[in-house]
């Protein structure tokens, strides 16, 4: 059989219109799978995993009261949260190149950050710091840490804490780039004190009680600090997290989370004003 061309180019456009147009419809079907629902657009987080009880990998999960709060505010949102232990600084430069949406790992609010970041608005009120030393060492206040080897987080505001009372290049001061790290180095004695935030301190001391690790406060020296949801500058998620966060404290999602990970209400006054 003889086909002329022009019948066969016929054929092939017109094959090709029907491929498209069934495509063209496969595409709309996914848009609306199940009725109204879209598909949930997933928000790359990253996390310094050694900070319970915030964050901290539990059978190879990173779980803790961030991780359950940023998941539910991603629930209320409308987004998918995946979250990766990716350790302090390359959340922050995940940030900075754009590839992470969110930081979330009991990130304190300050000056200095917020020139590089948006932050959500409060969800966590931290009692500042706590030193902790070894029980072979003695630590009244802030001060004895001058006469003390010291071990803080990098780029922390618990170092800055440790700084402003030893200075910020004492050699004293070795800076880990974990909060994990910097547990270990105490532990081990390669440090005899530490600083960090007090939550952090006082689930480390209960998780651990046979380390025999003493700890002091220094409410004087050592303020408390609000943690946020660290954003890129400018990213359209801020606000819509902000809303959600508003609705967790309003139906109780929020005091629901928060009792499960601290044994006691929150106090949300604290964070609202
Ligand atoms: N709140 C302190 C800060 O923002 C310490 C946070 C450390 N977080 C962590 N997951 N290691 O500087």
């Amino acid at each position: 059989m003889k086909i002329s061309f022009k019948k066969s180019l016929f054929a092939v456009v017109a094959s090709s219109a029907l491929l498209l147009a069934a495509c063209g419809s496969a595409q709309n079907d996914s848009n609306k799978s199940g009725g109204n629902e879209k598909e949930k657009k997933v928000l790359h987080v990253g996390t310094e995993a050694t900070f319970p009880p915030f964050e901290f990998v539990d059978k190879g999960e990173v779980t803790g009261f961030d991780v359950e709060l940023l998941k539910a505010l991603g629930e209320e949102a409308g987004y998918e949260i995946d979250i990766k232990n990716t350790g302090w600084d390359s959340m922050l430069a995940g940030l900075d190149s754009k590839d992470l949406d969110i930081g979330m790992s009991g990130i304190t609010i300050k000056k200095d950050r917020l020139k590089s970041y948006d932050f959500s608005n409060p969800y966590y009120e931290s009692e500042g710091f706590l030193i902790l030393f070894k029980d072979n060492v003695e630590v009244k206040n802030a001060e004895d840490l001058k006469n003390l080897k010291i071990g803080v987080q990098n780029g922390t505001t618990g170092a800055e804490a440790a700084e402003s009372v030893v200075g910020s290049n004492a050699k004293n001061i070795s800076k880990y780039e974990s909060s994990g790290l910097m547990f270990q180095a105490l532990l081990s004695g390669s440090v005899d004190a530490a600083v960090t935030d007090k939550p952090v301190a006082e689930e480390y001391i209960k998780q651990n009680p046979d380390s025999n690790i003493q700890s002091v406060e220094d409410k004087e020296r050592f303020k408390p600090e609000y943690y946020g949801i660290a954003f890129q500058k400018g990213s359209p998620y801020k606000e819509d997290f902000d809303k959600a966060l508003d609705k967790l404290f309003e139906n109780g999602k929020y005091a629901e989370i928060y009792k499960k990970w601290f044994e006691e209400e929150p106090n949300l006054d604290s964070l609202k004003d």
